[in-house]
């Protein structure tokens, strides 16, 4: 009998999530994730309110295992698509970048679990406060979108897990089965990966996409645009841009212009590797080839097994 926190919460098989994900985690993706006994997760922050309806249904029709979806609270259309997630009931929501309060209230009293994602201690005990089930703390390594503080997973995890009495899932620089055991013994309860299943079979990011994603080195990915949003991505002609930009000392409303609309979609959706914002994580340089989300699964949990089972005997730790 399973006796993981996380595992219990959710009612899956692992305590392993795919995080949710602009333009790359749909309901292909989710529903292969939770096919295989850990957690997916729909990202509904690129989808319109009709869009997230088809994915939630699909889903549905793909998996009978639990599934969730991600909500960016900033998000414009936030309020259809928590009336959706409702409606077409959902039994989990990951929310994010934005206020825990404003939803969870309304979420919970339909049955449904709340996740909030954060980068530190203070908005971990706000999230508990607000009554979330369990929260992400996600480090600086993390793809997408980042915390102000710039704290690292490995210090990150660590302090929430000394201050926090929910679940704990972290995330942030996680791709294996090492770096797994690594954060469960820093106090997490499970993991979430992102850059993980942005190479993925069943990810609906753009194969230009998921090749550059794979063949990116140590520090190849950069964080920038901290005045609007921080977020990290891959170094390329558009990074560069911003670059030259930052030399003119630009205010916001040009950072604003430059950044523009769809930019994320051209580059992970559309393929355009030059022009396109390329949102990766640090750990992308871990990575060296695309698997479907079943075999991504099993290769982490082999992994976590075998180094769990070898700590006793490895000679690094004798002395
Ligand atoms: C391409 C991409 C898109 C992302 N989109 C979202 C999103 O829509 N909502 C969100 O809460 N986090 C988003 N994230 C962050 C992930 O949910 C996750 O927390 C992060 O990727 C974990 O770090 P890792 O990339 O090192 O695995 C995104 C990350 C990536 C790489």
């Amino acid at each position: 009998m399973s006796i993981n926190k996380i595992v219990k919460l959710f009612g899956i098989k692992y305590p392993i999530i795919q995080a949710g994900m602009i333009w790359c985690s749909g309901w292909e993706l989710a529903s292969a994730v939770s096919n295989s006994g850990a957690l997916g997760i729909i990202g509904s922050g690129s989808m319109y309110p009709e869009v997230l309806k088809k994915h939630i249904r699909k889903c549905k029709k793909a998996t009978n295992n639990p599934f969730a979806v991600n909500l960016p609270l900033l998000y414009p259309n936030a309020k259809e698509h928590i009336e959706t997630i409702i409606k077409e009931g959902v039994p989990i929501v990951f929310t994010s970048a934005g206020n825990p309060n404003t939803w969870t209230k309304e979420l919970k009293s339909h049955n449904i679990k709340v996740v909030h994602v954060v980068s530190s201690v203070k908005f971990a005990l706000k999230a508990e406060s607000c009554g979330v089930d369990a929260v992400v703390a996600e480090g600086f390594e993390a793809g997408g979108h980042n915390g102000r503080e710039e704290t690292t997973t490995l210090c990150l995890i660590p302090d929430v897990a000394n201050k926090v009495n929910i679940p704990l899932i972290a995330a942030g620089g996680i791709v294996d089965g090492k770096s797994m055991l690594a954060a469960m013994l820093l106090g997490a309860d499970a993991v979430q990966m992102g850059t993980r299943f942005v190479a993925c079979k069943e990810s609906s990011a753009h194969e230009n996409f998921k090749k550059m994603v794979v063949e990116a080195k140590e520090g190849d990915t950069k964080l920038t645009l901290k005045e609007l949003t921080p977020v990290r991505l891959l170094n390329n002609e558009f990074y560069q841009e911003l670059v030259d930009l930052y030399k003119q000392h630009p205010t916001k409303d040009i950072l604003m212009n430059k950044l523009g609309r769809g930019r994320a979609k051209l580059g992970m959706f559309e393929g355009d590797l030059i022009n396109g914002e390329l949102e990766i994580g640090q750990a992308s340089s871990q990575l060296n080839n695309i698997f479907s989300a079943s075999e991504i699964i099993e290769q982490v949990l082999n992994e976590f097994s075998s180094y769990k089972n070898q700590i006793n005997n490895d000679k690094k730790f004798i002395f």
